[in-house]
């Protein structure tokens, strides 16, 4: 052993100083070797023997430690028991500022013994898909590690979706167990959770789904139309089962979780990720990109809905043993001071929230942040958009006082885990600029024919090699998974992203060139809203595109043409506001509407989205060449009464 290994720093951040360079080149020329050593930073029941086995050619195969054996519940929470059972695992912050929680592992464990226990008792086992409808409360965290340790594969949605999204997710993956919880509680207001979990079962029975158990939060006063024999109340359930439950071994390909995301075209699309890879890209990106130490109180602003929440709420920091706080609420209630309160109440020392946030908050002026303590926090993080540099300067210097590394993370819900990002307090950082890959990700970008560009390039983003946190299909569509990622450019992972790389390397996001949107940091489909909005009797036919929106990054755009005899007027564009939102949610609420006598179309009848997009971001020098329309005429209509000329 040469003297330098000998004198390795202690701390997982100080091996990286000191070898980043070698590793990323190692990790990336010889995968085997350096994620056959990572990988063991979880515990295997069985240890794996063959690291890496993937292929993006043909019919796209991604496995990884495919011959070990372990289980994700048991590494949260078995695993911290002897040295680190009293420790706080949850630091739960209600909506209301007067209550907060405190975990410990030894008490998750517990619970999440009882609730496994539980959903055993209803029938539920190994592979079999459980859907969690909940608040940011800590059950949802507690329901989705049960599921983890009966080998139940789990899709959360988002409690924010309307009956009818909940309902297209439950039938897609079968389930036919339901974690809910009678209300949500948000900024003040009270959201009837269960009452939509009811719609949505309706609708799903409807569809020819069974639905067996329906598991519910609260109290049962508070819980609408109790149905007896399918409803559960979770307190009760959890109250009579056994705590001791010995967790499944899985497989390392065993599915692990189903979440569903916005794709380009047609309805969302079962992200499948498995096991062990997963757990192993999540816990290594928590800990290395934040420089996450022992003892540190972490939080994570994400919903448990996103991935966001699943990797960097739940699962990464929970391998860590890290102190992960979980807030019901919202950043501006009571007022836009909240944030930073919670900062000052509980001592947190990381926070990774979304630009869509901080754009908000820096809007409410920097009383709200310096009236508050925030000498704790060390490492700021940022995910979700492409931040823009005045919004990252902000970040750095008012919350964090020019003392904290701000980390930009570039990834996906397909992605598992960071991909391109910065490790906290080692990379150079520069803001706006997501920096450099992470270990074992190499970006190629490419021109639309698909040719590799090298150094100062700008392109379309693709990953040239498997990671370990990479999803493995398309919940039962393994050809749409193959078209969606892997046709656009034989041989390589299509991440709808476009990115530039400067003189240095470094890579920056520049959105998604797909018809994607991104809302607050919400992936939307234009074709979802689309969907949504031809669904509504009065509409022919409707386009929607993206336009810069101050805070939300992007807003979302939609023209509409008529039935017949229709005419445009406030009460129909309300009208046609609250369908998108019943039909998707609050999230996909419609910033503008424009009446469209006509949509521009080439002769084969495919609507020219591009001239669209220019006219709702007003960018009206580059409409291009109209004449191929079958109708040039439509477009001096709507360019007359767009967005930007009322
Ligand atoms: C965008 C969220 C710029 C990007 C983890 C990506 C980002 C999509 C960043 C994935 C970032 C995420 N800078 N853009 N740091 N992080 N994105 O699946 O367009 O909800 O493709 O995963 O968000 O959104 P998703």
């Amino acid at each position: 052993m040469s003297q330098a290994q000998n004198q390795e720093p202690q701390t997982e951040l100080g091996r990286f100083e000191t070898h980043y360079a070698n590793w990323y080149e190692e990790s990336v020329r010889d995968p085997n070797r350096f994620w056959g050593r990572h990988g063991k930073r979880i515990h295997w029941f069985e240890p794996y023997s063959i690291v890496n086995n993937a292929s993006f050619e043909g019919n796209v195969s991604i496995r990884w430690f495919e011959d070990g054996t372990t289980n994700v519940s048991y590494n949260c929470l078995d695993r911290h028991l002897q040295e680190n059972g009293d420790r706080t695992a949850i630091i739960w912050e209600g909506d209301d500022p007067s209550e907060s929680r405190k975990i410990s592992y030894r008490a998750l464990h517990e619970e999440v013994c009882r609730f496994a226990n539980a959903l055993r008792d209803r029938g539920v086992k190994k592979g079999d898909t459980v859907t969690i409808y909940m608040p940011m409360i800590p059950e949802a965290a507690v329901a989705m590690l049960a599921c983890a340790r009966v080998g139940a594969v789990h899709s959360v949605v988002f409690g924010g979706f309307s009956p009818e999204a909940l309902a297209g997710r439950m039938v897609d993956c079968d389930s036919s167990v339901l974690v809910t919880a009678s209300e949500s509680l948000r900024g003040g207001r009270r959201i009837p959770l269960k009452q939509s979990a009811d719609k949505a079962i309706q609708i799903a029975v409807h569809q020819g789904l069974t639905v067996s158990t329906v598991f519910v939060v609260g109290e049962r006063d508070h819980v609408p139309s109790f149905v007896e024999g399918r409803d559960v109340l979770y307190r009760e359930a959890v109250e009579t089962a056994s705590p001791e439950c010995a967790a499944e071994h899985m497989n390392a390909e065993d599915p692990f979780f189903i979440l569903y995301t916005s794709g380009s075209t047609g309805k969302p699309k079962g992200v499948l990720h498995t096991t062990g890879g997963y757990l192993v890209y999540a816990s290594m990106t928590h800990e290395v990109v934040f420089d996450y130490r022992p003892n540190e109180v972490y939080w994570c602003t994400a919903d448990v809905g996103w991935v966001t929440g699943h990797s960097y709420l739940v699962y990464g920091p929970l391998a860590n043993a890290a102190t992960t706080l979980m807030f019901e609420g919202v950043p501006t209630y009571p007022n836009a001071g909240r944030m930073w309160e919670i900062v000052e109440k509980h001592r947190v020392n990381l926070l990774y929230t979304a630009p869509t946030a901080l754009r908000t908050l820096m809007g409410a002026g920097d009383d709200y942040v310096t009236r508050s303590d925030r000498s704790s926090l060390r490492v700021l993080g940022t995910v979700g958009e492409p931040i823009n540099p005045e919004v990252w300067e902000w970040y750095s210097r008012v919350v964090g006082d020019n003392r904290c590394p701000v980390v930009d993370t570039w990834w996906q819900t397909e992605t598992g885990g960071h991909m391109i990002a910065p490790i906290a307090g080692v990379t150079p950082l520069k803001p706006g600029s997501a920096t450099l890959p992470f270990f074992g990700v190499v970006p190629v970008i490419v021109d639309q024919e698909g040719n590799v560009l090298t150094g100062v390039a700008e392109g379309n983003l693709c990953i040239a090699q498997s990671w370990p946190g990479q999803m493995r299909t398309l919940y039962n569509d393994h050809a749409r998974f193959i078209q969606t990622y892997f046709s656009t450019y034989q041989g390589k992972y299509f991440t709808g992203d476009g990115c530039r790389r400067d003189a240095d390397g470094y890579y920056w996001i520049t959105g998604r060139v797909d018809d994607v949107l991104n809302v607050s940091g919400h992936r939307m489909g234009t074709a979802e809203v689309e969907s949504a909005l031809v669904s509504h009797p009065s509409v022919a036919e409707a386009a929607v595109v993206g336009y810069p929106h101050d805070i939300k990054g992007q807003g979302i755009y939609c023209y509409v043409t008529l039935m017949g005899g229709v005419s445009f007027d406030d009460e129909l564009q309300k009208s046609l506001i609250a369908h998108v939102r019943s039909e998707i949610g609050p999230i996909a609420t419609p910033d503008h509407i424009q009446f469209a006598p006509g949509l521009p179309k080439t002769r084969s009848g495919k609507i020219m989205r591009r001239i669209l997009r220019k006219i709702a971001e007003n960018d009206l020098s580059s409409l291009g060449d109209t004449s191929t329309l079958a109708d040039p005429t439509v477009v001096d209509d709507l360019v007359a009464n767009r967005l930007a000329s009322k």
